[in-house]
């Protein structure tokens, strides 16, 4: 198992060695390397099992240090910077070519994000280099919210954890870039569009499942517990499992269930608060996936603010078929 800690200079010796640490972010943690050193870009996507043609976001610790490694930012991309980070906006901007072609999978834009995590931030600031960090998680599998979560998975391939406690989001961050003059956002997450839209205006989203790796993250299959995991109505969908008698889980947003035992149910937030429920969900997920349960039933989110982030991921979470 890996190291866990908060030992900042620790954590700057095992990246500098060209190794990997895992490090907190509001989002989801990170499985980190220099990305300016293409050998231990390389062992991220080895460690995770990830395929090389899914490009990584490189974090660094503020806007200026992000002109570094880009050759422009458009004036409405610049404003949400400006607003949002540090914070759970990824960028993606056309790159310099200082940036390995393995960290883009040689795409000519690179995705730029400034976390926001304190221990994070400082880590950045005492580096020679951005971090490449894809969420640390094997590939497909639900992204990790705490160290115990990473810790679980990868704890044998890394040797430390970069202690930062909960993510306080809990989903990934928004991915935004410009078509022409028009702003795209190409993966929900963290950051609500109607936050986005109230800095720059009317922005088009392409978030659509797909199995084109030039869309980012968007892998159809993606953030998936390993058991079954079915979207539908609630209520109808225990009617039928209780008759067929499967053990299976249940994750709602806000209702219990007092003839299920409550190890096999999560409420993600008993207020229905969606920013609550987006903190909670990764776990929850992770929670009843170890259960006794065989499979897994899930509700829908209303529509609305994170709601939106929230559907996407359960329904590439979700068995199909
Ligand atoms: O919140 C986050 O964004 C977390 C934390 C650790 O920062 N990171 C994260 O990374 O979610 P990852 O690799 O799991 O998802 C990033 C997605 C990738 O799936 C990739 O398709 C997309 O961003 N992406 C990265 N670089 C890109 C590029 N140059 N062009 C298009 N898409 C890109
Ligand atoms: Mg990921």
């Amino acid at each position: 198992m890996a190291v866990i800690g908060q030992d900042i200079s620790k954590a700057k010796r095992v990246l500098d060695a060209g190794e990997l640490v895992a490090i907190p972010t509001e989002t989801v943690y990170g499985l980190a390397g220099n990305a300016l050193n293409p050998v231990a870009v390389a062992s991220i996507f080895e460690t995770k099992n990830r395929p090389s043609f899914d490009p990584l976001i490189i974090h660094v610790p503020s806007l200026s240090e992000a002109e570094n490694y880009v050759t422009d930012i458009p004036t409405s991309l610049r404003k949400l910077a400006e607003h949002f980070w540090p914070g759970p906006l990824t960028l993606l901007l056309p790159r310099k070519s200082n940036i390995p072609d393995i960290v883009t999978s040689g795409l000519d834009r690179v995705a730029v994000r400034v976390p926001d995590h304190p221990l994070t931030l400082e880590l950045l600031a005492q580096l020679d280099f951005p971090l490449a960090a894809p969420s640390a998680n094997p590939f497909g599998y639900i992204s990790p919210t705490s160290p115990k979560h990473v810790d679980a998975q990868l704890g044998d391939k890394i040797s430390y954890i970069l202690d930062g406690g909960k993510c306080k989001v809990g989903l990934e961050s928004t991915i935004v870039g410009m078509e022409e003059d028009e702003i795209v956002v190409y993966r929900l997450g963290g950051l609500d569009i109607s936050e986005i839209e109230s800095i720059v205006g009317k922005v088009t989203v392409k978030s659509h499942s797909s199995s084109n790796p030039q869309a980012p993250g968007l892998l159809e299959s993606h953030y998936a517990p390993t058991k079954p995991f079915i979207l539908g109505d609630l209520n109808e969908m225990i009617t039928d499992y209780q008759e067929r008698k499967v053990d299976f889980a249940v994750l709602s947003l806000s209702q219990s269930f007092p003839s299920i035992s409550l190890p096999q149910q999560i409420a993600l937030s008993p207020s229905a608060d969606l920013k609550e429920a987006a903190t909670h969900l990764f776990a929850a997920m992770r929670t009843l996936d170890e259960s006794n349960a065989v499979v897994i039933l899930a509700e829908l989110m209303p529509e609305e603010g994170l709601g939106k982030a929230i559907n996407d991921r359960l329904k590439r979470a979700s068995t199909k078929g």
